[in-house]
């Protein structure tokens, strides 16, 4: 379904301030697949991200849906930004849930009931008075109500507690259990066996492993690999 070939991105190309983000990525994703993007701090990981979710236009090689640019995928690509705060534009909960969308009450409610949030609880609330956690639940919402094929994650764990953790996890297994790809890009791989059947690690924009989960965890051949590109 989606498929990067040779893909490479260099920010403010033919500047004097151009700066590789991305190199050389190979990549296929499936549908209902689970990937993990692990990596260091600036080894390419969000540059890998919005080139997925069709927001970034790679400089170099090929990124594709059903054999169409990715950047003109629309809706059929989402991205969860490691900011949740940034993706959240109307006042209250139910109201955002619903933006651009021709959504009634009933489908906010489900759209949240999928995240976890009470809808009774959380549909009128503000989305200053909500808590940075679940105001990542509520994004989330959003984007699943749009029913997109792809789900790229930035960074979606950070600072979420051990319960919001385990419930987005399960929430991720369910999507992909009804057909949605899922991208998730994490320095956590805790139980990462449970939302990914497959691991890659970025180093400097290069991707240097790539493995299938059970055997990236196995003997700690993930964790040496993100030793070594440390
Ligand atoms: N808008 C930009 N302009 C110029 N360079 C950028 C820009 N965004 C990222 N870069 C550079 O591209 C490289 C990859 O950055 P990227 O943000 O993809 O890394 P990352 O793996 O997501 O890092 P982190 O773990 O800190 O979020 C870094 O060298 C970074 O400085
Ligand atoms: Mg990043």
């Amino acid at each position: 379904m989606i498929r990067l070939a040779g893909v490479g991105h260099v920010y403010s190309q033919g500047t004097p301030w151009a700066r590789r983000g991305l190199e050389a990525v190979d990549l296929s994703i499936g549908r209902g697949d689970g990937l993990l993007v692990a990596g260091a701090n600036g080894s390419g990981k969000t540059t890998l991200a919005w080139i997925l979710a069709g927001m970034l236009v790679p400089t170099e090689g090929v990124a594709e849906l059903d054999g169409e640019p990715l950047h003109q995928a629309g809706p059929r690509a989402a991205l969860a930004f490691q900011h949740a705060r940034l993706q959240l534009f109307r006042p209250t909960v139910g109201q955002d849930v619903a933006f651009g969308t021709p959504m009634g009450d009933p489908e906010v409610d489900d759209a949240l009931r999928t995240v976890g949030l009470d809808p009774v609880e959380v549909r009128d609330r503000r989305i200053d008075a909500l808590s940075g956690g679940q105001q990542r639940r509520v994004a989330l919402a959003g984007l699943i109500a749009r029913r997109p094929e792809l789900l790229v994650l930035d960074e979606p764990f950070s600072g979420l507690d051990a319960e919001g953790r385990a419930t987005l996890v399960e929430v991720l297994g369910r999507l992909r259990t009804s057909g949605l790809s899922v991208v998730v890009v994490s320095h956590d791989y805790e139980d990462a066996d449970r939302f990914a059947d497959r691991v890659v690690v970025l180093e400097s924009g290069r991707m240097v492993f790539d493995e299938p989960t059970a055997e990236a965890l196995h003997d700690g051949r993930l964790f040496a690999a993100l030793e070594e590109a440390g």
